[in-house]
């Protein structure tokens, strides 16, 4: 029997945006599960959590891993038979931001790397869980993308991020994008609603001390995208309520 009150799953939330998310998903009322690929930092991560009563969990995953996919959908299939909301936060980033135009020298194992966690586990994982994303009233899906995944930006010499070229982890989260565009497609007869999310430049260890945004602000486009009403868009790029182009 599915339970009432409604449950999330946010991959890479033992820190950063992905914690913060969970925090803020539970305030408004969401039990929030964070995936952790240490259990030891998840626990830690939550503890704050619970002792200011908030409904959060932490199962063991890594996004590499597929066995991890199936463990967390059986987690969930048990003990709420059904999955509200998938955050795929879980990200990496293997090049130097400040080092930009790498296209021409990025390694094959970077590239490889980083579109194992960022594309390949992040479609598989939701493939996975989707069955159990249709058993519950109105599922969202939010991909954690990047404004750094905007392929209009990116050939825009106007744009700010014009010179801000990291190939693999820009292209994994165009990549990301284009599964965004493909499984709203998919399930626009249902009400399952799937968007991507830029949370903006966020002090997080990818973010580093030099981004303006603070982690609280950093996790509102995904907690917006999470919670968003029936007649919310779906199949689109978003930052703070506003589109961004593909
Ligand atoms: N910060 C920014 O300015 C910014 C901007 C645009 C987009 N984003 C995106 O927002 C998301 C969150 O970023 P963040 O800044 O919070 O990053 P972060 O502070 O580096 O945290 C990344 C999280 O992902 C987890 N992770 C990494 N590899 C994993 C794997 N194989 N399996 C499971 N979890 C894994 C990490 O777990 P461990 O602790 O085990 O490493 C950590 O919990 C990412 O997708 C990122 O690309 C961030």
């Amino acid at each position: 029997m599915a339970t009432e009150k409604k449950i999330a799953f946010i991959t890479g939330g033992n820190r950063g945006i992905g914690l913060e998310t969970a925090s803020q998903l539970a305030q408004a009322g969401v039990k929030a599960v964070i995936g952790s690929r240490s259990l030891e930092n998840g626990k830690a991560a939550i503890a704050k959590l619970k002792a200011e009563g908030l409904d959060v969990d932490v199962i063991r995953f890594d996004i590499t891993k597929p066995a991890d996919y199936k463990e967390a959908y059986a987690y969930f299939d048990k003990n709420y038979g059904k999955l509200d909301i998938l955050i795929n936060n879980a990200g990496i980033s293997r090049e130097n931001f400040l080092d930009g135009n790498n296209a021409s020298k990025v390694s094959p194992a970077v590239l490889r790397e980083t579109f194992d966690t960022n594309f390949f586990g992040t479609i598989e994982l939701t493939q996975t869980l989707l069955p159990l994303i249709k058993k519950a009233p109105e599922g969202r899906i939010v991909n954690l993308s990047s404004i750094l995944g905007s392929l209009t930006l990116h050939a825009d010499p106007g744009s700010p991020i014009y010179g801000a070229k990291v190939l693999a982890y820009d292209a994994s989260k165009a990549a990301l994008n284009a599964f965004t565009i493909h499984l709203a497609y998919e399930l626009k007869d249902t009400k399952i609603k799937v968007n991507s999310a830029h949370p903006g430049w966020v002090k997080t260890d990818m973010g580093t001390d030099a981004a303006p945004m603070e982690i609280p602000d950093g996790a509102k486009t995904s907690v917006q995208l999470a919670t968003l009403a029936a007649d919310g868009p779906t199949g689109g790029y978003f930052h703070m309520g506003q589109p961004l182009p593909w």
